[in-house]
């Protein structure tokens, strides 16, 4: 991560050195949120470049909520952010029509009460989708106006390797997993820990794996009822047989075979997940008499501090933002690329990076062990071998 940013690959209008620059935060929370804010603003102060914090996300862009004072915040203030779970600007899923001009007309006043030469939007796709579009459609500006950095605990963005806030999130999954085991032992229980990810099974794939589940299920790979079954058996025996304890611990991702409350969507129409766990366990009693029990994970994985790694990343990616605005370079996502910070279009920020079959075993139902490349090599030498005969 100790390379620069790379220069601007594409030409911009040169504008004023000193940059007052809003940062605001949308969607889910992601530990590392604060980080961001902490690295964003010591680098437009260090470059003489004005941070001030728009609250409630695109909410606080279209109604001014309340502006928040980046500029006079102690170093000691500053520090705390990086050690801080949830967004001091706090956040909001707030839905935005670039065509709808009462909705630009208000965005357009705000940018001009606040005196704002450019934002850095903190969000997940959805967030950052409406920072491209707007750039693109230039509706606020005539030069894109918006910078992005990627988040969310999911782990599903395109465009960039690795989301701040995934690593927390599984190290937090990973020790509820770890606690249930021992009930689960003692009890002699197929257990389940619902983990979030609404359309991508990251957080459950590597908390799976690190927490000892036996058998890890998500949304990418619906296992066929009758494997499900017979291995959790196979499980539940060969542990009796030998220990005198028999039990199986899964880690089940939120959208497991789609499970989703309809009544409860948000702005950009996506429903609510949950009941994932519950809904495997009926079907697991109703099939094997197991003694069962399930645990939802909930906003615990997200709620808590970041991990030092998380937060140095995430900082990492807030200077670098901060470096890029400061400097009048938008329109741009900063982004991990092959190790290194650097930046891309931010039109290129989109969800859907999914769990594949190179990173899971729909046989043994977990991650698997040899790292993606070679693993994907393998299946092809595999898939070369059954064509030949
Ligand atoms: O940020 C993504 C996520 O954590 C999903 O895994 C989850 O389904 C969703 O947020 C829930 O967020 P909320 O309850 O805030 O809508």
């Amino acid at each position: 991560m100790e390379n620069p940013p790379h220069p601007p690959s594409s030409p911009h209008i040169s504008l004023p050195k000193s940059q007052r620059i809003g940062l605001f935060t949308g969607g889910g929370t992601a530990p590392g949120w604060n980080a961001v804010i902490h690295g964003a603003t010591r680098e437009i102060r260090r470059n003489g470049s004005e941070a001030v914090g728009v609250m409630e996300g695109w909410a606080g862009m279209l109604e001014q909520k309340r502006l928040i004072d980046l500029q006079s915040l102690s170093a000691r203030e500053i520090n705390v952010l990086l050690q801080k779970g949830g967004s001091v600007l706090g956040s909001s899923r707030t839905k935005i029509d670039p065509k709808n001009t009462q909705q630009i007309e208000n965005m357009k006043r705000t940018i001009s009460e606040y005196q704002l030469d450019g934002a850095i939007a903190v969000g997940g796709d959805d967030t950052l989708g409406q920072a491209a579009q707007i750039n693109d459609l230039r509706v606020v500006s005539a030069r894109d106006f918006f910078n992005g950095v990627p988040k969310t605990i999911d782990n599903d963005l395109k465009g960039t390797d690795r989301t701040f806030g995934f690593e927390t999130a599984v190290q937090q999954a990973t020790e509820q997993l770890v606690h249930l085991t021992a009930d689960a032992e003692a009890q002699r229980r197929v257990a389940a820990l619902e983990i979030m990810g609404r359309d991508a099974g990251w957080i459950t794939l590597y908390a799976g794996y690190v927490g000892g589940a036996d058998i890890t299920l998500i949304p990418e790979f619906p296992i066929p009822e009758v494997a499900l079954m017979e291995r959790i058996r196979e499980i539940y025996e060969k542990r009796r047989q030998e220990t005198g304890a028999g039990f199986v611990l899964m880690a089940v991702a939120e959208g497991y075979e789609g499970v989703e409350d309809a009544t409860q969507r948000d702005a950009f129409g996506h429903a609510k997940k949950g009941g994932a766990a519950k809904a495997m366990l009926k079907k697991i009693k109703a099939a094997t008499q197991y003694e069962t029990m399930e645990q939802v994970s909930g906003y615990d994985v997200r709620s808590r501090p970041p991990l030092a790694q998380d937060a140095i990343f995430a900082a990492e990616l807030g200077a670098t933002a901060g470096h890029l605005s400061s400097n009048g370079v938008y329109g741009r996502m900063v982004t991990l690329r092959d190790g290194h910070i650097t930046h891309i279009p931010l039109s290129e920020a989109k969800g859907g990076r999914i769990v594949d079959i190179t990173h899971y075993d729909p046989e043994l139902m977990r991650k698997r062990d040899l790292p993606p490349a070679i693993a994907r090599a393998l299946l092809e030498s595999q898939r070369q071998l059954q064509a030949t005969v």
